[in-house]
């Protein structure tokens, strides 16, 4: 009788964890739809191939992901991605670590070599729950897409060029920032997010311009291609209508009909490829320039680089908003060219999640940029905590004392 009773039991629970795991499976199936991006990660040679759709999938799930998000949330949620390559990954570590302590849920598409694979993910993963339910991501590998999989290997190096096959990698995302790996957000993802809403019937990508001042700006007194606008457009931050992308047929000059993004790429780098200095920036001002009314231009304080202070300040909106996404780039985060935006980049990276962040971050930080002053981007400094000191503080005041 009791080895009855025991078998009976027995089954009751195995029952259960099966219904439990069929569950949770479902649940997992049904987020992964949203990001799952079905060409990829197929085709990667031998056994290989067969494992890793089973690691990236346990990944992806994260522990908390499918459990905090409900299947309305999971439609709109923020979808940022990024490139990390060669040293990189540490750089890109640091702006999701921004982006996490000050946004509200994110998923983010990360591209990495695959050396770096492990180490992206045992620094997201080391972070507290509290930090960790605001985010899912998935690490993908650095590679095109496979139609033509072999002519674009042939002509674009993979990791320069990843972002300019987003639309066709991520072809279940409708919308997605994308952001260098040397971008720092002072202010909510979703402050840039929102102007997705604003885009009109024809924009579909929304960039800050290369330079505030065209007499002194790159693209229009050295480039030999077209490029948008005045001075051009930069391209470390990019909002991006993806379905958009993939549903129009942009204007050129090799053409007399309008190509789809994926058909436009490889005739454009065949026909520019001598004259091209910044790879896929250049390329992405040429496609512009044919087609101005597809561009959102959003104002320098969203994307301000070094070019808008290092000889006297030339973003004025930055002065009245403070700066939104700092972009530190030629290296200046690691460098001593330019303190105040290496200040900014270290004090995200000692941050300790959990302490205080008006005393342990927002104070320090004013200090270490007191003492930039004798640059000209340090005299500027004001700009970059004066929306970061906002969003601290808020922060601060929605968090119960001890996280
Ligand atoms: C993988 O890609 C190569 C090159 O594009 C192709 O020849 C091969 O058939 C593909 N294999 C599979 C399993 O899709
Ligand atoms: C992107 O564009 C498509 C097609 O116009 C539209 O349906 C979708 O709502 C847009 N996405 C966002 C986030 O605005
Ligand atoms: C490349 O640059 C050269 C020199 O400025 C110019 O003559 C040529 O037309 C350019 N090629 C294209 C495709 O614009
Ligand atoms: C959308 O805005 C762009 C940039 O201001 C403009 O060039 C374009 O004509 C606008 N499109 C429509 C349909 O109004
Ligand atoms: C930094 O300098 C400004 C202006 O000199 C001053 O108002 C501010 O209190 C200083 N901040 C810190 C934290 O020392």
């Amino acid at each position: 009788m009791r080895v009855y009773i025991r078998t009976f039991s027995l089954c009751i629970v195995i029952a259960l964890l099966s219904l439990l795991f069929l569950f949770s499976k479902h649940d997992a199936e049904s987020f992964l739809k949203q990001v799952r991006e079905p060409t990829v990660a197929k085709n990667l040679s031998g056994v290989k191939a067969k494992q890793r759709p089973a690691a990236t999938r346990a990944h992806r799930l994260g522990d908390v992901a499918h459990k905090v998000y409900s299947p309305g949330q999971r439609e709109t949620l923020m979808q940022l991605a990024v490139v990390a390559c060669g040293e990189r990954h540490g750089e890109a570590v640091n702006m999701l670590k921004t982006a996490a302590m000050l946004s509200s849920r994110f998923f983010a598409h990360i591209f990495a070599e695959e050396q770096l694979h492990t180490n992206i993910r045992a620094a997201l993963d080391s972070w507290p729950a509290f930090i960790r339910v605001k985010f899912s991501y998935v690490v993908h590998p650095i590679s095109f897409p496979h139609e033509n999989r072999e002519e674009w290997s042939q002509l674009f190096k993979p990791c320069a060029s990843q972002r300019l096959f987003l639309p066709m990698i991520l072809r279940e995302v409708d919308s997605l920032l994308y952001v260098d790996t040397d971008v720092l957000f002072l202010q909510p993802v979703e402050l840039i997010w929102d102007m997705l809403v604003h885009f009109n019937s024809t924009q579909l990508v929304a960039m800050a311009p290369e330079h505030e001042e065209p007499r002194i700006a790159w693209y229009s007194r050295f480039s030999r291609h077209p490029y948008y606008g005045k001075t051009g457009i930069n391209s470390g931050v990019m909002l991006m209508n993806l379905t958009r992308m993939r549903m129009t047929r942009f204007k050129n000059d090799m053409t007399s009909v309008g190509l789809r993004w994926d058909e436009l790429l490889l005739p454009l780098f065949q026909k520019y490829k001598l004259n091209i200095t910044w790879g896929d920036q250049d390329l992405i001002n040429i496609i512009f320039h044919y087609n101005p009314e597809m561009v959102f231009t959003f104002p320098c304080h969203w994307n301000y680089r070094p070019d808008h202070c290092i000889y006297g300040s030339n973003c004025i909106p930055a002065e009245e908003e403070g700066v939104v996404m700092l972009h530190g780039n030629r290296g200046v985060f690691h460098s001593d060219k330019q303190p105040a935006f290496k200040a900014v980049y270290d004090a995200f990276k000692h941050y300790t999640f959990g302490e205080d962040l008006v005393k342990s971050f927002l104070l320090p930080l004013e200090v270490t940029l007191n003492g930039t002053i004798h640059t000209y981007c340090g005299k500027v400094s004001h700009f970059f905590t004066r929306g970061l000191g906002k969003t601290v503080k808020r922060i601060q005041r929605r968090t119960p004392p001890g996280g």
